[in-house]
C-alpha cells in the first residue's frame, strides 16, 4: 500500500504504515465531531495531536481504540481494517497501548498487578509471563523497585509513568496516549514527558494528545491539528507551528506563547 492521503509527509520515508485513517465520521447527536479526517502515522513516528478542548482529539483517540465506533470511514492498523465488525476488538487491543489523562490505575491493587492485569485477563498470559514482562518494563523506567506499592504511594509522575509501562506490556505496535499530563502538577510533567521522549528514541510509534505545545514542537515529528472536525494542518512542526500562515492556526499557537 502506498501513502495516498493528501497532506502526507514523505520525510518519515518509506518506514510501514502503522496506522491509517480514512475519511473517518463520527456524530453524536448533532454534533458532528469528527468530518472526514484521514492521515498516516509510520512506523517510530510520533504524531502530536492537537486541537482546542473539544475538537475531537479524544474521540478520534477512542475510535482508534474501539471505545468509540466510527459512523463512517476505515481505520487500519497495519494490514488489519479495524473498523469491521468482523474484527477481533481483543486482538486489535493487545496491538495498541493507550494512556488516558487520569484513573489509570486501580486504587486498590499494587503496581505490579495493575501493569500485569490486562494481560493476564484479556490476553491470557500467565502468571510468570506477565510477571517477568512487568518487571523488565519498571526495571526500564526505574521502578521495579516499587512493583508491590500501591498507586496512592506514587506521585502522579510515577503513576503515569507506571500506566505506559502496562500499555507496554504486549509490546504494542502503537501507543496512544491522550493528555497524559494534563492532569499532573507543573513539577510532574517533565518525567512523564521524558519517558515519551525516550519512548520515541527507541523507535515506538506514538500519537499523543497534548497541550504541551514545546514538547510537540521538539518532540514530535508531525503535528496534525484538528478544527471543526476536520484536519486543519498536517505537517512538520516547523511548517505547522511556526510558518503557518492561516489565521486561525496562528491564534491557536498564539495562546500558547509565553
Ligand atoms: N460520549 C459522548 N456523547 C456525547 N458527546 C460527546 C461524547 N464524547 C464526546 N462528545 C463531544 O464531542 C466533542 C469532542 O470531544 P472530545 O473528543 O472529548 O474533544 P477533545 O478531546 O479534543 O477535547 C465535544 O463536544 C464533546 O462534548
Ligand atoms: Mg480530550
Amino acid at each position: 500500500m502506498t501513502a495516498t492521503v493528501p497532506g502526507t509527509v514523505p520525510a518519515a520515508g518509506d518506514a510501514p504504515v502503522v496506522l491509517r485513517l480514512e475519511n473517518i465520521r463520527k456524530s453524536f447527536g448533532d454534533a458532528h465531531v469528527l468530518n472526514g479526517i484521514s492521515f498516516d502515522i509510520r512506523q517510530h513516528e510520533v504524531v502530536a495531536l492537537l486541537g482546542p478542548s473539544g475538537s475531537g482529539k479524544s474521540t478520534l483517540m477512542k475510535c482508534v481504540n474501539l471505545l468509540e465506533q466510527v459512523d463512517d470511514g476505515q481505520i487500519w492498523l497495519g494490514g488489519t481494517d479495524i473498523t469491521d465488525p468482523r474484527a477481533d476488538q481483543d486482538a486489535i487491543r493487545s496491538r495498541i497501548g493507550v494512556v488516558f489523562q487520569q484513573f489509570n490505575l486501580f486504587p486498590h491493587m499494587s503496581v505490579i498487578r495493575n501493569v500485569t492485569l490486562a494481560a493476564r485477563k484479556v490476553h491470557h498470559w500467565n502468571k510468570d509471563r506477565a510477571e517477568a514482562r512487568a518487571l523488565e518494563l519498571l526495571d526500564r523506567i526505574g521502578m521495579r523497585a516499587k512493583a508491590g506499592a500501591y498507586p496512592d504511594q506514587l506521585s502522579g509522575g510515577q503513576q503515569q509513568r507506571v500506566a505506559i509501562a502496562r500499555a507496554l506490556m504486549t509490546n504494542p505496535e502503537l501507543l496512544l496516549l491522550d493528555e497524559i499530563t494534563s492532569a499532573l502538577d507543573p513539577m510532574l510533567v517533565g518525567e512523564v514527558l521524558d519517558m515519551v521522549s525516550e519512548l520515541k528514541d527507541q523507535g515506538t510509534t506514538i500519537l499523543m494528545a497534548t497541550h504541551e505545545m514545546s514538547f510537540a514542537h521538539d518532540a514530535a515529528d508531525r503535528i496534525v491539528l484538528l478544527r471543526r472536525g476536520v484536519i486543519a494542518e498536517n505537517g512538520t512542526p516547523r511548517e505547522v507551528m511556526d510558518e503557518s500562515q492561516d489565521p486561525e492556526t496562528k491564534e491557536f499557537f498564539s495562546h500558547f506563547r509565553s
